[in-house]
């Protein structure tokens, strides 16, 4: 598995475009197995690069950026037991060196949500994943389903700067009792991890009362509002339509349940992508069509 710090070390990335479509896996590093199984994933359409950058401009001012966990030596260990091509780990020089005149503006899913109280987060995330895609090229790239509005506010700066690139949206990971793997987790204490479970006690619950025929999105919405007060306090809950991320009182076709609170230092979300017909509710994904959830 090779390393390339600079933009002049990607050359050597090139020669493994004729190995199969080149999957790019972009993270912020202190990886656990939700992002280990988004690199077996990619392995399984072509080779694979990682890219680990801490983004400091989807950062807020007063969000975790200086003490987000670096944990270079760790991560490179993980991945070379894995099918890695190579691992992109720029410093901020190389990505911000000359500064920032142009960005990526989000376009309306990022409003609201994780985009609410955070107005420059996702022209953050899109000008970071724009540069990232422009150095690497990758042809696939693969994001977790955990960062939902993510996923779809980057499929649509690809689709509308028409950035010939497929995008996936790989499964979230969860521990045995539901919590969903997220790099913050390693801020809990043991207690604040068993507060932290309300986040995916809200989701079931949501989904249970679609299961028992509910389709009213404010009687949904208070039900998983009401677990999330086990939170130190809650960012939000919502329930919106997929792709768009419209909101409707009636609940039908493709839809997100997705839930964000804070537990002693960390801020968590979570969310549950679901397929709500008549009669039926079953898991689904975010991006793309025909492919198991
Ligand atoms: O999901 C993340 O880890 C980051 O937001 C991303 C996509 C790597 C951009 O910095």
């Amino acid at each position: 598995m090779e390393v390339w710090q600079t933009t002049d070390d990607l050359l050597r990335m090139n020669r493994f475009r004729e190995q199969g479509p080149l999957v790019l896996v972009p993270t912020m590093g202190a990886l656990h197995e939700g992002h280990l199984s988004l690199v077996r994933c990619g392995a399984e359409i072509g080779p694979v690069v990682v890219s680990i950058f801490v983004n400091p401009t989807q950062f807020g001012p007063n969000e975790d950026y200086g003490s987000y966990p670096r944990t270079m030596a760790k991560d490179l260990d993980l991945l070379k037991a894995l099918p890695v091509a190579g691992v992109f780990a720029p410093d901020v020089g190389e990505i911000y060196g000359e500064g920032l005149e142009t960005s990526v503006r989000p376009g309306h899913r990022a409003q609201g949500l994780c985009g609410g109280d955070r107005p420059d987060h996702f022209a953050g995330v899109l000008t970071v994943v724009a540069k990232l895609f422009g150095l690497v090229r990758p042809d696939v790239a693969i994001f977790g389903r955990k960062d939902a509005q993510q996923c779809l506010v980057i499929s649509q700066m690809v689709e509308d700067l028409k950035m010939p690139i497929k995008l996936v949206d790989a499964p979230t990971l969860r521990e045995k009792d539901g919590l969903a793997l997220s790099s913050r987790n390693r801020y809990l204490s043991d207690s604040q991890r068993q507060q932290a479970l309300c986040l995916f006690q809200a989701l079931t619950e949501g989904r249970l009362l679609l299961e028992q025929g509910c389709r009213k999105r404010s009687v949904v919405l208070a039900a998983m509002e009401a677990w999330l007060q086990k939170a130190d306090s809650i960012d939000y809950a919502d329930v919106r339509q997929v792709p768009d991320l419209g909101r409707s009182e009636d609940i039908f076709g493709k839809t997100l349940l997705a839930v964000a609170a804070r537990v002693g230092p960390a801020r968590l979300i979570d969310n549950l992508v679901l397929q709500v017909d008549d009669k039926q509710v079953s898991d689904s994904y975010l991006l793309g069509t025909e492919r198991k959830s």
